[in-house]
């Protein structure tokens, strides 16, 4: 057993991102579309939704609850790891990358299996039945995700998956002198995490980290 963890530097990064199921034409496209259109380039890696994808489709997920849409990169990607009756239901505030993401939704392979919830997710989320979820994955403002938390475990049937993106806050995470507004925000979630009994989790270095949970059974 080593017992320290091998350094991932930006080349190991590379060689991961190149030894990964590759981005297709859809999604770079749909990529390349939203930068033209001043969307913010802040969804996942290609490596990180080739994960997801990965992690839905060996749990049979089949309902999946994302919060933080932007153009949908991560919603197409997901629905890809659900079977024909699957379900994206993803929840937006801005309706400027709410409109993108449904155009691109409904040009790709998976229009039909994927919802956008327009509105504050704070305000959205009620309405989601208790354990109507396989899986959750949060990517919205980052100051949001302990209440996101307390929505995901409710919303998530035992045995359900937690996932979150940037959990690392840009390598801030362990940085006591770091005070920045997300730096705060991540470690009071990951605070928030480890204080419910009934997750297990751990932090997937992809990205900018993401967040693996279990809920118990
Ligand atoms: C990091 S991006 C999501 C990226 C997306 N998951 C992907 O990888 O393609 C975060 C998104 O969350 C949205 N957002 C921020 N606060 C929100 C809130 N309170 N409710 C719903 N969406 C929110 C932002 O407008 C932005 O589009």
């Amino acid at each position: 057993m080593s017992k320290a963890s091998t350094p991932v530097d930006h080349a190991l990064f590379e060689f991961i991102a190149r030894t990964t199921i590759q981005e297709d034409d859809l999604l770079r496209s749909l990529r390349e579309a939203a930068a033209r259109e001043g969307l913010p380039e802040i969804h996942i890696a290609p490596e990180q939704a080739a994960f997801l994808q990965l992690i839905l489709r060996a749990a049979n997920a089949r309902t999946v609850i994302e919060v933080g849409t932007l153009g949908g990169y991560s919603a197409i990607a997901m629905a890809r790891g659900l079977p024909a009756n699957g379900r994206v239901i993803t929840h937006e505030l801005d309706p400027k990358h709410a409109a993108f993401a449904e155009q691109w939704i409904e040009r790709s392979d998976q229009r039909g299996k994927i919802e956008v919830r327009v509105g504050n997710a704070v305000q959205t989320l009620p309405s989601l039945a208790d354990g109507s979820a396989d899986a959750v994955f949060l990517d919205a403002d980052k100051p949001g995700y302990v209440t996101y938390l307390q929505h995901a475990m409710r919303l998530l049937r035992p045995g359900g998956i937690l996932l979150a993106d940037n959990v690392l806050a840009d390598g801030e995470v362990s940085d006591p002198k770091a005070t920045s507004t997300t730096a705060l925000a991540i470690r009071r979630f990951l605070a928030a995490v480890q204080a419910t009994v009934s997750l297990r989790s751990v932090i997937v270095p992809l990205g900018d980290g993401c967040l693996f949970g279990v809920k118990d059974e």
